[in-house]
């Protein structure tokens, strides 16, 4: 195997292992670029959501190499990895459109870890979904108010569930004003990575380490060969109820 699939600390290379562009890549390069100047001419506040993974990473350096300067938010939620705090650091320094941080309310996660313990999140659903209200609902409804339009990493080859995201989503223009956009709705794993290894953009290490989804560190873990893609994320539940409520409609 070549040197160049793996990194100084002997981890296999994220970009090494997946950069494959699909045969209309150009296509949906044209179509995403196009896609993000149009929402940014045509709605205001607009704003991107990263969490820092790979789709994201990918976003941001789209809006900033075609000067859109769309601000981007993160939700810090008092438990990510190291690795993706670091990657944060580095955003906020490098980026040209602004980085906007929420973090949960104190007062909120204190209570919840005392009266309902450390470990909460893995003894039921309910308990884990509390927690997501806590540390990531709660900040994404400040994060998105007064907002016209965000723009999420969402991609159709994750999941099941999103076998059907659209590259604009209006259905709740009616109930809150707010559209959202999925630029990289029809990439696939293999485009995302060919843009980071052609752009050189900086990226999770954790990727290198097998986690292709990245969330907060009690709920992600790495996946074996052959493993959905999201099955390091809430691996102790079932399938349909993987989702923290950030893209559930209600
Ligand atoms: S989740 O609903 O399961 O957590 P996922 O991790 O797949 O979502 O990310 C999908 C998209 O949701 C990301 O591309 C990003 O736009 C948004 N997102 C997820 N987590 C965060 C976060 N911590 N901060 C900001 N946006 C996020
Ligand atoms: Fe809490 Fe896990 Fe949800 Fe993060 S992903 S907010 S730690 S339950």
């Amino acid at each position: 195997m070549s040197s160049s699939l793996f990194s100084a600390q002997g981890q296999s290379k994220a970009t090494a292992l997946h950069a494959k562009a699909s045969t209309d890549y150009a296509t949906k390069l044209a179509e995403t670029q196009a896609l993000l100047q149009r929402a940014a001419a045509e709605f205001s506040p607009l704003t991107q959501a990263s969490s820092l993974g790979a789709e994201d990473v990918v976003i941001t350096h789209l809006i900033n190499s075609l000067q859109l300067h769309i601000p981007v938010f993160v939700l810090e939620t008092g438990a990510l990895h190291t690795e993706t705090l670091a990657l944060l650091e580095r955003t906020e320094a490098t980026s040209q459109a602004l980085v906007k941080v929420y973090h949960p309310v104190r007062e909120s996660v204190i209570q919840f870890v005392k009266h309902k313990g450390q470990d909460a999140i893995y003894q039921s659903i309910e308990l884990r979904k509390e927690c997501c209200g806590i540390r990531k609902m709660e900040p994404l409804a400040r994060a998105l108010k007064s907002q016209r339009a965000w723009i999420t990493g969402l991609r159709q080859e994750q999941s099941a569930a999103r076998a059907e995201v659209p590259l604009q989503d209006d259905s709740e223009v009616a109930t809150k004003n707010l559209s959202k956009f999925n630029p990289l709705a029809k990439w696939t794993w293999g485009d995302v990575w060919h843009y980071i290894a052609t752009n050189n953009v900086d990226y999770n290490p954790l990727h290198d380490q097998f986690f292709p989804s990245i969330g907060c560190a009690p709920c992600t873990r790495a996946i074996s060969l052959g493993e959905e893609f999201r099955a390091g994320r809430w691996w102790w539940e079932d399938e349909a109820a993987k989702e923290c409520g950030l893209h559930v409609k209600k």
